[in-house]
């Protein structure tokens, strides 16, 4: 392994960069989509593929981004570079750090916008706006919010400031501080959010819903969906694990590491069901609502319930939380590249690279009104740049990064690096080479 680059920042401590990493794996994916997949997929049949898919593709993919990394130390796409010459590759390797950083620049675009809906409905709760709303009025706020580019602007901006803070703050300073305070805060919400679920009469429906699968509800689609969003959640093919792992000291043990990030995760995105479901099933609302099922179902429920402005601030801070954590992450490599490829100092980059990503934001906010009929190849350009990246440039890049760990780098020094029997690092050969690989291309492939 290379030793470590003078002037590259690095995290503080271990329990720092796995703070960071998990930070950046639990976002809006758990929050806002997790629920919203396992209701429109059937419910525990779609949670028992995705805990799968998380071990078996997630978890391997995880370990090889941050190898990659690591072994680099520097932004994505010289990192590939360097590897893929000291290997003796070919230079089309650079190739997953272009995509993988190009993914998160496009990405935090049009997730910013969200992260801004969540900053919205925070300030809408904190003030009581959900109080005595009827579910045309919630649903009239949601579409309201999407049809007023103004105020979207302006939460896209707000949100894409604070993003832009954390980050020129540093490694250490900025994206590890961040998440020391926000993850446990999150952890706390969390937990008391499940508590009142608990309480609740709709429990154990939720229980049921969440962990008894019926696996006749099973269909290719819904397997197609648990292994995309496994991807998505733990912020893999963007780019992001590989910036992260740049930072990472030797001593570091990645499998560990790794299963701890895929847990918290787990336990996070369930924990999100514990905490949704319950409210939805006690009040009788539709599980399979899709999208709109937090930011339009919740605030009806949180509008009727004694404690709910209470509750509901909880909530929207949580998702904002979460949000952020992630947000900081996408910019990351995007950052760090500008930072070693340009004169520009850490604040610099910070600016230029939040000040692309937020002009190209506003194209993807401006498709839900005023340019609702700007279609590029069918779609606004929101969902182009959703389509772009989660079907073809992430998968492609988690590809890539698991093929070039598993078939390019020196084989005594991943097992020494993993330190393996040879046994599990029999085990880990066959999943890095075909098992993982395998698993991306049929989501690739058949999304298309
Ligand atoms: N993992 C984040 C989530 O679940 O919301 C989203 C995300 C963050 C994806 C960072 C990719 C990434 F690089």
């Amino acid at each position: 392994m290379s030793a470590l680059k003078q002037g590259h920042g690095q995290w503080s401590s271990r329990m720092g960069f796995m703070l960071a990493a998990v930070g950046s794996a639990v976002g809006l994916g758990n929050i806002w989509k997790f629920p919203y997949m396992v209701g429109q997929s059937g419910g525990a049949a779609f949670v028992a593929v995705y805990l799968i898919c998380i071990a078996m593709i997630g978890l391997p993919i995880i370990v090889a981004e941050w190898m990659i990394g690591r072994r680099g130390q520097k932004n994505p796409i010289n990192t590939m570079a360097d590897l893929a010459a000291a290997n003796g590759r070919s230079k089309g390797w650079v190739m997953v750090g272009v995509s993988g950083t190009l993914a998160g620049f496009l990405i935090l675009s049009f997730y910013s916008v969200i992260g801004g809906w969540a900053l919205s409905y925070l300030i809408d709760a904190m003030s009581g706006g959900f109080t005595g709303m009827d579910k045309d009025a919630a649903g009239a706020a949601f579409s309201g919010m999407l049809g007023d580019p103004g105020s979207l602007t302006i939460w896209h901006t707000a949100f894409m400031a604070l993003t832009a803070g954390v980050v020129a703050m540093g490694v250490a300073g900025g994206l590890e501080r961040a998440s020391k305070i926000l993850m446990p805060a999150l952890g706390v919400l969390l937990a008391l959010m499940v508590g009142y679920g608990a309480a609740s009469d709709g429990f154990g429906r939720a229980l049921e819903y969440l962990f008894a699968p019926d696996f006749s509800k099973l269909t290719g689609e819904v397997v197609l969906a648990a292994l995309g969003h496994a991807f998505f959640t733990l912020s893999l093919g963007m780019g992001v694990m590989i910036a992260y792992g740049s930072y990472l000291g030797e001593k570091v043990d990645l499998l560990r590491a790794a299963r701890t990030v895929a847990i918290m995760d787990t336990v996070i995105a369930l924990g999100a069901g514990l905490a949704i479901f319950p409210i939805v099933f006690a009040n009788g609302l539709d599980p399979a609502a899709g999208p709109g099922l937090i930011f339009v179902t919740l605030p009806l429920v949180f509008g009727k319930i004694t404690g709910g402005v209470i509750l509901a601030g909880m909530f929207f801070l949580l998702l904002t939380f979460a949000a952020l954590t992630s947000a900081i992450s996408l910019l990351e490599p995007s950052v760090e590249l500008l930072q070693e490829r340009t004169p520009l100092g850490r604040v610099g980059a910070t600016l230029l690279a939040s000040a692309v990503i937020w002009a190209l934001g506003i194209a993807a906010l401006l498709s839900f009104n005023v340019w609702s009929d700007v279609l590029i190849f069918g779609n606004n350009i929101f969902d182009l740049l959703d389509k772009l990246t989660s079907k073809f440039l992430l998968p492609l890049t988690a590809l890539g990064a698991v093929l070039f760990v598993g078939w390019c780098l020196d084989r005594d020094s991943v097992r020494d690096e993993l330190n393996l029997s040879s046994g599990g690092f029999a085990l880990w050969n066959l999943v890095v080479r075909f098992v993982a690989p395998i698993g991306v291309l049929v989501v690739f492939v058949s999304s298309l």
